[in-house]
């Protein structure tokens, strides 16, 4: 399978370059190597993410639109953390909290690409060296994000990284799906396979408890569309605007397992999500309309698409409960999920 690429503009920090995979299919998915965003995934000619149509639109303010996430995605409260015995001071950029590794995080950064190709795929190999004292975290590391798109419509991502001082990290990517390609995504059916969720406090952090969703709008076990409780009473739905919510991922063991599953009942389509990860954040867009904009210029709508971010839980370094992903000097972190397009 052919991958093709295309000078994209140019970003502060150098040339964008615009990576298409091909597959059998003639189902495309577009990568740019700045940020390692996905910035389209089309299927039998029909638009399935949302993101912008030039550079342009990536360098302005925009709600991390496809891209890869790090080094800690989701919040870590008053950006701070202790390791080792060390307290390490993280650049904060969200009320006094770090969101999505701060202000200069990796979906902002130049990665250097390698396009491949096998008998089955297409894909690019995407790699950038994170200086220790970046954002404020501990450690040089050498992080290394492989997108693969094969011919059964399967966008696999493979991270793995290295650092020469223990740190903690936490990838994810950032890409906001609508399979159904229309305005809002509220009639696609969210199914979850998830008995528990982590609650959040005004600020957007874990409270530490892990309630189970029986008889909340958190319970997805079934699958619903997701506009049924979008406009649920329910507290922590209110305070969010809709679902912005970690999950705990049934019986997550390391191993790759499905997570979710989103089905566009108008279209057929559908789309599963597989993850090593123990968690997944779902978050259903819900700025309001305009905040910001994407293709074409147009404001993006609120509920216009739909996140499952696969994580270890947010907040973990300064979470009892949570399991940390810490990343020893010498080991390797790894870590895969799998979107299906079906
Ligand atoms: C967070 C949201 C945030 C969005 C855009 C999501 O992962 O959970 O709170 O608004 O990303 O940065």
């Amino acid at each position: 399978m052919p991958v093709t690429h295309e000078f994209w503009g140019q970003a502060p920090a150098g040339p964008v370059t615009r990576y298409m995979l091909t597959n059998a299919g003639g189902n495309a998915v577009a990568v740019l190597n700045y940020g390692g965003i996905i910035q389209s995934i089309v299927m039998d000619g029909v638009e399935l993410v949302l993101g912008c149509d030039d550079l342009q639109g990536y360098l302005e303010p925009n709600p991390s639109y496809g891209a890869i996430v790090g080094r800690y995605a989701n919040r870590i409260a008053d950006a701070r953390f202790t390791l080792d015995g060390t307290t390490y001071e993280l650049v904060a950029n969200e009320n006094g909290n770090q969101l999505h590794g701060g202000p200069e995080g990796f979906n902002g950064k130049l990665w250097e690409a390698e396009p491949f190709t096998t008998d089955t795929a297409a894909g690019v190999k995407l790699h950038r060296r994170s200086p220790d004292g970046e954002m404020g975290y501990p450690g040089n590391l050498d992080v290394t994000v492989t997108y693969t798109w094969n011919d059964d419509n399967e966008l696999r991502m493979d991270y793995a990284a290295t650092t020469d001082s223990d740190t903690v990290l936490n990838l994810t990517n950032h890409t906001y799906f609508n399979i159904g390609g229309t305005d809002t995504v509220l009639n696609q059916v969210v199914q979850i396979h998830a008995d528990r969720f982590t609650p959040v406090d005004e600020r957007q952090l874990p409270t530490g408890e892990l309630p189970i969703v029986d008889g909340t709008p958190f319970d997805f076990r079934a699958g619903k569309p997701l506009g049924r409780d979008i406009d649920a009473a329910h507290p922590q739905v209110r305070a969010a605007n809709g679902f912005d919510h970690n999950f705990v991922i049934r019986g997550s063991d390391g191993s790759l397992r499905e997570c979710a599953v989103v089905t566009d009942p108008a279209s057929g389509r559908k789309l599963r999500c597989l993850t090593t990860e123990p968690g997944v954040q779902l978050f259903t867009t819900n700025f309001p309309t305009g905040k910001y904009r994407m293709r074409g210029g147009a404001p993006t709508p609120t509920y216009g698409g739909l996140c499952l971010e696969t994580q270890h839980f947010p907040d973990a370094p300064n979470q009892e409960n949570f399991d940390t992903p810490l990343l020893k000097a010498g080991e390797t972190f790894n870590s895969t999920t799998v979107y299906c397009f079906e």
